[in-house]
């Protein structure tokens, strides 16, 4: 981190505080603080994790920045103020906003993920790619969840950044959020040197199951054990809790994990049986699947599940999977 870079750094750091104490202590935060309560986010939480609110005006930012001496120019750099090309005045990015502050994995607070209130588009407006914020190099949490991550050599990730803060309530500690839903070749490097094994929870729609499978995938080819927590259909893990509770939760989380191969072979399996040739690119996209997954129990029960649900002998499966030096698809 150079001088320039903490320069920004500072700057989130002190709008963050101020952004929190609109929130918490005037008028302007009122309906945002409700909204929030209302979502069942707890005072503790929003201040542990200092969330905060940008107040209707299209210069609360750029002339708090400025009264801090900081210029327009770093406040642009990043990513804090939009310029008018026309005229070069600066005015506010984030307007009437929640603000949801991201850190970096040395902890300095580098963006935001800004969360609408009335339903404007779009619903979340992010800190742009800047010196200090640079998507693929992030995972949400991750400077809060390392050591559980390290101890229960596993990471959970999620989708949505409320998703993370509301699972933070709870005893499930090791879990950080995707900035996006693809995932980029240093958040894989990262994870790898953290932990073995991998569970993911996304939403329970159809793009989150999209994003499963595609996440899934990549991090199983990369010799990661992948593991799914399915919830119940239309439900992220936010609203799991809210409508389960928090012990209904960790429940969940402690006992319903499928491994990434008997997920797919279950959520392959209704378009397959009617159909021949789906069943067979199905059954054979499994197959190749099971050249990643070490050879031990839980292997032998991922065959002996696909081996009764697809109603093929295990020995027909054993004797396909490709070998691990040839690269059969
Ligand atoms: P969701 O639509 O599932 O949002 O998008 P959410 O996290 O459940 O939000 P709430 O509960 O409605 O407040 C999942 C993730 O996709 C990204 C965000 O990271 C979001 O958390 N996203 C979504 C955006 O970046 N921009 C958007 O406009 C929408
Ligand atoms: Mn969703
Ligand atoms: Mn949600
Ligand atoms: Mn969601
Ligand atoms: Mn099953």
């Amino acid at each position: 981190v150079d001088e320039s870079d903490m320069t920004l750094i500072k700057m989130h750091e002190y709008l963050t505080d101020l952004y929190h104490h609109v929130l918490m202590h005037t008028n302007e935060g009122e309906e945002a603080l409700k909204y929030l309560t209302d979502r069942g986010f707890s005072a503790d939480i929003i201040k542990k994790e200092k969330i905060g609110i940008t107040p209707n005006m299209r210069d609360f930012t750029k002339n708090a920045l400025l009264n801090q001496n900081f210029s327009m120019e770093s406040a642009y750099q990043a990513g804090l103020v939009s310029r008018n090309e026309e005229n070069f005045s600066y005015y506010d990015r984030f307007v009437s906003r929640i603000m949801i502050p991201i850190k970096n994995h040395q902890n300095y607070i580098v963006g935001y993920t800004a969360r609408s209130l009335d339903g404007s588009e779009p619903k979340y407006l992010n800190t742009p790619e800047t010196p200090v914020f640079q998507k693929r190099e992030l995972l949400f949490n991750l400077s809060d969840a390392r050591k559980f991550i390290r101890k229960q050599d596993e990471i959970i990730l999620m989708e949505g950044h409320l998703d993370v803060i509301k699972v933070k309530m709870t005893d499930v500690q090791n879990i950080v959020g995707l900035m996006g839903t693809a995932l980029s070749g240093e958040n894989i490097n990262l994870i790898k040197r953290l932990a073995s094994n991998v569970t993911l929870m996304f939403d329970s729609d159809n793009a989150g199951r999209k994003a499963a499978t595609s996440v899934g995938e990549t991090l199983l080819f990369e010799g990661l054990n992948v593991f799914i927590i399915q919830l119940p259909e239309g439900e992220d893990p936010d609203e799991y809790i809210e409508k389960h509770g928090r012990e209904k939760f960790e429940q969940l989380v402690q006992k319903q994990k499928r491994h990434f191969v008997h997920f797919q072979a279950d959520h392959l399996l209704d378009e397959s049986m009617e159909n021949d040739l789906s069943y067979t690119q199905n059954l054979n996209k499994l197959i190749n699947y099971l050249k990643y997954v070490p050879g031990n129990t839980l292997k032998e029960r991922i065959i002996t599940h696909i081996s009764d649900s697809y109603k093929v002998s295990k020995e027909h499966i054993l004797s396909s999977i490709p070998s691990q030096t040839e690269n059969v698809n």
